[in-house]
C-alpha cells in the first residue's frame, strides 16, 4: 500500500495533479482512492462530475473509472458520526455563553475535525486493505501542515491533559451544578474522545513510514509560491514525513513569440534555478501551462502521462529523508542529504530563518524551524552522503570564546 500527499499553496494545481496521478495508478490496475481534505472540494470538478449527483453522495466514496474512486469529506456528516458528544457539548457551551444556537452549532466545528476524519478513513482503509493506493489532495499549505501534526498533538493531549481534565470535571460536577452557569461536559464527552483516539492509533506511524507515505510538493515558478513551498518542505521534514518529489506546474513552453509570454518564460527560467536551490536533491517534474483548464478523465490522463510517462507514480523518488531536524546531546542539528558532493570547505550563512550553504560548487538554501532562529550554525561536516550542521546559542558562543585556563 502506498499513500501520497499532494500539498502546496492555494491554486497551484494540487487537485489536478492528485487526480492525474490517480488516473495513472488506476489504469495500471491498482485500486486507488483520491481523498479531498480541502473543505472547498474541487475533486469532482476536476473529473467534471455532476455537482447535484455529488451532493447526493456527500462524503461517500464515488467510483469515477475502473479501479478509481474519489471521496470528498463532509465535515457535518463526519461530526455527527464521530464527534456527536463532543460537538453537542461545545455548542451547548457556546450557546450558554450567549451565542445564537445556529451560530454556536457552526462555531463548534473545531479546526482539525475534518482532517481527523480523513485520518480515521486512512486508518480504516489500511486496516481493511481496501485500496492499493491512497492519494490525499491536501488543503492549501498551512492547513495541510496542521493536519500532519494532529496525531502527535492528540497523543500529547491524551497523555498529559485528558485524564487530569476528566478527573477534575468529575470532582467539580456536584459543586458546579449549584453555582456555575456554564455546563460541564458529561462523561460521554470523554468516552467519545477516548474512542476516537483509539481509532486514530497507528496513523502517525503510517504517515512517518517513508515506504508507505510520501509527500509531493506542487508548486509554480513564482517567487511567493516557491517561498511557501520551501516552508512547507521544512514543516513536513520537521514532522518527519518523507518529501520525495516536487511537481512544478504551469510551465510555459519554449519558443513563444509574443512579448507577454517571452517575459513569463524569462522569469520562469530564473525561478527554476531558485527551485533547484530550494529543493535539491529532490527530483523535480514539470507540467506545461495548458491552453485550457484540466477537466475530465482524458485531460487528467494527458497531465498524468506528462508527469510520469510510462513510470510508476507511486515509486518512491527517493526513500531517504532529504532534511532532518535533530536534537541530540543537547545540540540542534540539521542533516541534509547531499549526494555526489566531494569533501570540501562548507560555507554557511544564516539570515533570519534562512540557512544558506555552499559546498563543492553547490549552493542550497533552506528555511529553519522557529527553535533554530536564535541559534547560530557552528559546525558543518560531511558524513557520507549527508551534510550535518550543528547549531549553538549565544551562551554557547561565549563559552566557546572564553580563553582556555
Ligand atoms: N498545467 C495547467 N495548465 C492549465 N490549467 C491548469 C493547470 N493546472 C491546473 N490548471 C487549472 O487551474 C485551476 C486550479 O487548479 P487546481 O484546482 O488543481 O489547483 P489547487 O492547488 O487544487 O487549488 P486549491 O488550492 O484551490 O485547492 C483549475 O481550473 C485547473 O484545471
Ligand atoms: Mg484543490
Amino acid at each position: 500500500m502506498r499513500m501520497l500527499l499532494f500539498a502546496g499553496k492555494g491554486g497551484v494545481g494540487k487537485t489536478s495533479v492528485a487526480a492525474a496521478t490517480g488516473v495513472v495508478t488506476a489504469r495500471s490496475g491498482r485500486r486507488t482512492v483520491i481523498m479531498s481534505l480541502d473543505p472547498a472540494h474541487s475533486l469532482s470538478d476536476a473529473f467534471d462530475l455532476d455537482r447535484s449527483l455529488m451532493d447526493t453522495q456527500s462524503g461517500r466514496i464515488v467510483p469515477v473509472a475502473e479501479n478509481l474512486w474519489i471521496q470528498e469529506l463532509d465535515v457535518h456528516e463526519e461530526i455527527s458520526k464521530h464527534w456527536g458528544e463532543v460537538h453537542k457539548y461545545i455548542s451547548l457551551l457556546l450557546n450558554t455563553s450567549g451565542i445564537d444556537e445556529i451560530l454556536a452549532e457552526e462555531l463548534a466545528i473545531l479546526p482539525g475535525m475534518e482532517e481527523i476524519a480523513a485520518l480515521l478513513y486512512v486508518n480504516q482503509y489500511v486496516r481493511e486493505k481496501s485500496f492499493d493506493v491512497i492519494l490525499l489532495d491536501c488543503a492549501p499549505t498551512a492547513e495541510s501542515v496542521r493536519f500532519i501534526s494532529l496525531p502527535k498533538t492528540l497523543e500529547w493531549y491524551m497523555r498529559k491533559v485528558f485524564r487530569l481534565e476528566r478527573q477534575l470535571i468529575r470532582a467539580m460536577r456536584p459543586l458546579a451544578r449549584k453555582w456555575a452557569e456554564i455546563p460541564l461536559p458529561e462523561d460521554d464527552y470523554f468516552v467519545a474522545i477516548e474512542r476516537l483516539f483509539e481509532k486514530l492509533k497507528g496513523v502517525d506511524a503510517l504517515l512517518m513510514d517513508p515506504d508507505i507515505t510520501s509527500v509531493r510538493l506542487v508548486t509554480n515558478l513564482e517567487k511567493m509560491v516557491l517561498r511557501e513551498t520551501q516552508r512547507a518542505f521544512m514543516y513536513f521534514s520537521l514532522h518527519q514525513l518523507s518529501v520525495d518529489g516536487v511537481v512544478i506546474n504551469r510551465v510555459f513552453s519554449e519558443g513563444a513569440r509574443d512579448d507577454f509570454l517571452l517575459d513569463w518564460q524569462r522569469s520562469q527560467k530564473e525561478y527554476l534555478k531558485l527551485a533547484e536551490e530550494f529543493f535539491h536533491p529532490l527530483p523535480i517534474v514539470q507540467a506545461p501551462f495548458y491552453r485550457a483548464e484540466i477537466l475530465g478523465y482524458e485531460r487528467l490522463l494527458e497531465l498524468g502521462m506528462e508527469l510520469y510517462g510510462e513510470g510508476d507514480p507511486t515509486r518512491s523518488f527517493s526513500s531517504r529523508r532529504p532534511i532532518e531536524f535533530l536534537h541530540e546531546n543537547g545540540s540542534h542539528m540539521v542533516r541534509v542529504h547531499l549526494p555526489f558532493v566531494q569533501k570540501t570547505e562548507v560555507e554557511l550563512t544564516k539570515v533570519g530563518e534562512e540557512l544558506i550553504f555552499k559546498v563543492g560548487g553547490v549552493k542550497r538554501s533552506l528555511v529553519l524551524p522557529r527553535t533554530y532562529v536564535p541559534l547560530h550554525p557552528r559546525r558543518a561536516r560531511l558524513e557520507g552522503d549527508h551534510l550535518v550542521i550543528t547549531f549553538g546559542g549565544d551562551n554557547e558562543r561565549q563559552h566557546d570564546e572564553r580563553p582556555l585556563a
